[in-house]
């Protein structure tokens, strides 16, 4: 495909709905320094699939998510663009934005009391972002908190009408019945079913795997969860150190992962084996020349700790020189689907 049909096809792709986040950065002031929390990432999140991110605690899953969306606080200096419908979404202000984020991507924070008001009846906050009458909105808000086995949060209800009434877990459920109650183009869930127990977490799962049929666009899913991740997504991203260092088709990726920190994650799973990755990942105020997982991996040589891997082409030949900038990703991902790899086993040079 020649670059003028890959970006014609991203610009068409882009008005029906594609999140295309091109060098978003979002670094903090440290001790003097500027600490990148989220290095210049670009990726493309088209509608019709579901992509999982997954990476350590740490690795800038919810930064990317909160940059995506223009959520982060001043302490926070973000760059880079992220485009969907023809606007630039972290730009968004006031009511335009509060209309984009309940109509058409609604997240699931990870931290549901920062998220709620303590003062307002949860059903009605909760009811805030759905189309219809009250009596009907709060009906739908119902159905779906009865399907996650809240059926004591109504209005009436003295012992959960607020927020502050409910355990974590319950907060939780509560967020995610009220995304899917809103009928949103995306649904992006930080850690949807982290501090659930197993029924709960159950239940959380198969409602997200019924959104993830209704939604036009798809899921965004953030989670350390990797059954999880594998029985909703159809693309997984794994970030290590604040970058993006493996996008893959999902099915490729719990087949055969490419990097090795993805290899690792998945022996690391009590099903494959329980075997930990040793060492730890670095923070974002100690990393130094070459590739972040270097001190980790098995297969660091010379040129590891010298230069940072750029992405690569995770199946050689695919699409000809297999090294693709940074820049390219987005162009490169619309004409190579088979996924890229953050590492120099990858890299033809
Ligand atoms: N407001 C902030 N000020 C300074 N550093 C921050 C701030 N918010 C996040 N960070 C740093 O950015 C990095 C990425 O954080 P992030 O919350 O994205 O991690 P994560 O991958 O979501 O981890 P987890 O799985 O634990 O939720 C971390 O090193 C974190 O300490
Ligand atoms: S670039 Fe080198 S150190 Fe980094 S993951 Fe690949 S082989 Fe390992
Ligand atoms: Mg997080």
């Amino acid at each position: 495909m020649t670059l003028q049909k890959t970006e014609k096809k991203r610009r068409s792709s882009d008005a029906d709905g594609t999140i295309l986040v091109r060098d978003l950065a979002v670094s903090f002031a440290h001790r003097n320094k500027t600490v990148y929390a989220l290095h210049p990432t670009s990726v493309a999140l088209e509608p019709g699939a579901s992509t999982a991110i997954i990476g350590e605690s740490g690795c800038g899953k919810s930064v990317l998510l909160m940059g995506m969306l223009g959520f982060l606080d001043r302490t926070a200096h973000v760059s880079g663009s992220v485009q969907y419908r023809g606007e630039e979404l972290k730009a968004l202000k006031g009511a335009r934005k509060r209309g984009i984020l309940r109509d058409r991507l609604a997240l699931i924070p990870q931290n549901p009391p920062e998220s709620l008001n303590r003062r307002m009846v949860i059903v009605d906050q909760l009811a805030e972002g759905v189309t219809g009458n009250r009596r009907q909105r709060i009906e739908l808000v119902a159905s779906e908190l009865r399907r996650l086995g809240l059926e004591h949060v109504t209005p009436r209800s003295q012992t959960h009408r607020y927020s502050f009434q409910l355990s974590g877990g319950m907060q939780k459920r509560a967020l995610v019945a009220a995304a899917t109650a809103r009928s949103p183009e995306w649904l992006i869930a930080d850690e949807p079913t982290t501090g659930l127990d197993a029924i709960n977490r159950a239940d959380c799962t198969k409602l997200l795997a019924e959104a993830k049929q209704s939604v036009v666009g798809g899921l965004i899913v953030v989670t350390h969860d990797l059954h999880l991740a594998e029985s909703l997504a159809d693309r997984i991203v794994v970030m290590y150190a604040g970058r993006i260092v493996e996008d893959a088709p999902a099915k490729e990726f719990f087949r055969s992962p490419n990097h090795p920190y993805s290899r690792g994650l998945l022996k690391a799973v009590p099903s494959r084996g329980a075997i930990p990755i040793p060492g730890e990942s670095p923070a974002s105020s100690e990393l130094h020349d070459g590739c972040p997982f270097a001190p980790r991996c098995i297969h660091s040589h010379e040129r590891c700790t010298a230069e940072l891997p750029g992405m690569y082409a995770a199946r050689r030949g695919a699409a000809g020189d297999n090294q693709i900038g940074d820049h390219q990703t987005i162009d490169r991902y619309m004409s190579d689907r088979h996924g890229h790899v953050r590492c120099f086993l990858y890299a033809d040079d």
